[in-house]
């Protein structure tokens, strides 16, 4: 893209609209319900979109857990017993002051809208409406979904869809450490949905009511924590570098003591400067033992860990990594998004990491005769299993290789008039353009070096 038509970002001003509107025209992500007209803030991943999202999933879990001798995983349930969420905190603190315009109904999140937060909000003009003094006093309102188990709804049957993975880990943290036997330092991972009742959700996937989390507790002797903050934070910088994505894109911003969550004594976020501004992509936050104590204090179950060879009880300190993989995904669609000019027209590129790429390969006969077909369905045939492959054989080779390069496929391979007699194929790459004959046989071979030579753990 030529810096001229970028932003301070390096992005297309438009790129959001851009982001979306391929993101439906390609099969990533489709907006829930779509034809009852939608729901608020929800998406569903499309054929692609679950391919780019599993693949950003695997390349976490793998970095996680198969990587970490001391880091195991866990899937715990979403429901959860409700006194779960009384011991977290949520019940009483997962709250965002709101309020509301009278005259359009419209609600705010009051730190959202700094000139109110300043002075009376009920003084304020709204944003929307432009309608002066009908702002409501601010009220707390509680992120929490909550839902009603077994046949009978009244308040004693009420539980709560989680709005974080955490708490799963914390009331299984003496299950898993005993049964895998982990010995402190050590950490639990797990990936799954969340709920939040957002006031405010927007720019697309950014921020929505339904999500997904990848998060780690890491649990640690009491008085190692700040050295284990600091090294966490360190190790998922470079996470995010290993995801390709642009180094001046990304920051660490400490929390200020007013920003800090109720659980936790110090924070950092890892920041992505979206289109839309500098804003968290993952938290790295230092919880003390603020959860384990208050499920101990609330369950009337130890949850403590002792230390053999210390002859020594005590119960760990925290610290955790949480990102949402939905906004991951957003964070590697935005960084990945290109446009140049290539004879005389506007080709869209996905610049993705060849390993996160949702269709690695592309095959395609030149023209549908002459045993090309044959040939390369074949070919397709024998890839796949060791890639995700997608045959083509339908429009012009030029509009067949645009399409891939919209999807961010890194390689499409060509089988053309020559194969039958030398038996190579065109191997073309999508972000040099490059085109290199390839013998039949090594076709495998060679897309594995390549896409390892990007990725060393793919
Ligand atoms: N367990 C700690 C926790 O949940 P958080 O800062 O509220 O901390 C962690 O959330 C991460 O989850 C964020 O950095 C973001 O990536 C993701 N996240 C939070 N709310 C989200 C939402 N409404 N939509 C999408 N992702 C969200």
């Amino acid at each position: 893209m030529t810096p001229e038509s970028t932003t301070d970002s390096g992005h297309a001003p438009d790129l959001m609209d851009k982001l979306v509107s391929l993101c439906k025209r390609r099969g990533f992500i489709f907006q829930s319900s779509e034809i009852y007209g939608g729901v608020g803030s929800v998406y569903d991943y499309g054929p692609l979109g679950i391919e780019l999202k599993n693949n950003i999933q695997q390349v976490w879990w793998r970095d996680m857990v198969f990587r970490h001798n001391n880091i195991v995983g866990l899937d715990a349930g979403i429901l959860m017993n409700p006194e779960v969420w009384v011991a977290s905190g949520h019940v009483g603190a997962f709250t965002d002051p709101l309020v509301e315009c009278r005259n359009c109904h419209r609600r705010f999140r009051v730190d959202e809208l700094p000139e109110i937060e300043a002075e009376n909000p009920t003084d304020q003009q709204c944003p929307v409406c432009g309608t002066t003094g009908e702002f409501t006093d601010p009220r707390q309102f509680n992120l929490m979904f909550k839902t009603f188990m077994g046949p009978v709804e009244e308040e004693s049957a009420t539980v709560y869809l989680r709005p974080e993975t955490a708490q799963g880990i914390f009331v299984n943290f003496k299950n898993v450490q005993e049964s895998a036997r982990q010995k402190v330092p050590f950490g639990i991972a797990q990936v799954g949905k969340a709920f939040r009742n957002e006031i405010t959700p927007g720019n697309f996937i950014f921020r929505t009511r339904e999500f997904e989390q990848m998060e780690m507790q890491f649990f640690v002797k009491p008085g190692t924590e700040d050295e284990w903050f600091e090294t966490w934070k360190e190790r998922r910088l470079d996470w995010a570098r290993s995801l390709g994505i642009s180094n001046e894109r990304l920051r660490l911003q400490k929390h200020g003591s007013d920003e800090l969550a109720h659980y936790c004594k110090d924070a950092s976020d890892i920041e992505y400067q979206f289109p839309f501004g500098w804003q968290e992509f993952e938290g790295i936050h230092n919880r003390t033992d603020y959860d384990l104590r208050s499920h101990q204090e609330h369950s009337g179950k130890k949850l403590e860990y002792f230390d053999q060879p210390a002859n020594e009880r005590y119960t760990p300190y925290v610290v955790e990594t949480s990102i949402g993989l939905s906004r991951a995904l957003l964070v590697v669609l935005a960084d990945a998004y290109d446009e140049e000019e290539v004879e005389n027209s506007t080709r869209v590129v996905l610049r993705l990491k060849p390993s996160l790429a949702p269709i690695q390969a592309a095959v395609f006969p030149l023209v549908k005769k002459d045993g090309m077909p044959e040939i390369a369905e074949k070919l397709a045939e024998d890839l796949r299993g060791k890639f995700n492959i997608f045959y083509d054989a339908a429009g012009s080779i030029g509009r067949r290789y645009r399409r891939q390069d919209e999807t961010g496929t890194p390689f499409c391979i060509t089988v053309d008039g020559q194969t039958g007699e030398d038996q190579m194929v065109t191997v073309r790459n999508r972000d040099t353009l490059d085109q290199t004959r390839v013998p039949l046989s090594q076709v495998s071979q060679y897309l594995h070096e390549a896409i390892h030579a990007t990725d060393p753990h793919a």
